[in-house]
């Protein structure tokens, strides 16, 4: 497993592009799933979509503290009620604001061995996949709170 550079959202306009759909889950997309967790606990993150190291692939990993999540070509299926609360991301560093997400979600995918998935999740672990699945389709959440400075 490797670290990949995290983009930044001001120097690489690859975070505004949408990504593809994965057709085939091959030793490339495994390693760079694992490259992707490896990255997103070096950063301290709760999660990372491809696109946030520069690749415009349906992928997202994600872990909230209970256990890493992968998911293949994620889709959100059923979605209920809302929430607001602070959210940051690895590639707009310095900068938190608050974001209206879905309280409840439902997703389907495929995980890291191609079977098919669908799980339900609420309150952080819900806000976690569709940040991470809005990176996919080049959104950021800046784009839907306004942003305030982390004061360190
Ligand atoms: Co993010």
């Amino acid at each position: 497993m490797a670290l990949r550079q995290i983009k930044h959202y001001q120097k690489d306009d690859v975070l505004r592009k949408k990504s593809k759909i994965v057709e085939k889950i091959d030793e490339r997309t495994k390693i760079l799933i694992d490259d992707m967790i490896e990255t997103m606990y070096h950063a301290d993150g709760v999660g990372l979509a491809a696109p946030q190291v520069g690749i415009l692939k349906r992928v997202i990993v994600v872990d909230i503290g209970e256990g890493v999540h992968v998911l293949i070509n994620p889709e959100i299926t059923i979605e209920a009620g809302e929430a607001t609360d602070y959210e940051g991301c690895l590639s707009v560093p310095g900068v938190k604001g608050q974001v209206t997400r879905p309280a409840e979600i439902t997703v389907e995918g495929l995980n890291r061995d191609g079977k098919k998935i669908r799980m339900k999740a609420s309150g952080l672990l819900a806000r976690a996949i569709c940040h991470e699945i809005d990176h996919l389709e080049g959104i950021l959440f800046v784009d839907k709170t306004i942003p305030e400075d982390i004061d360190n």
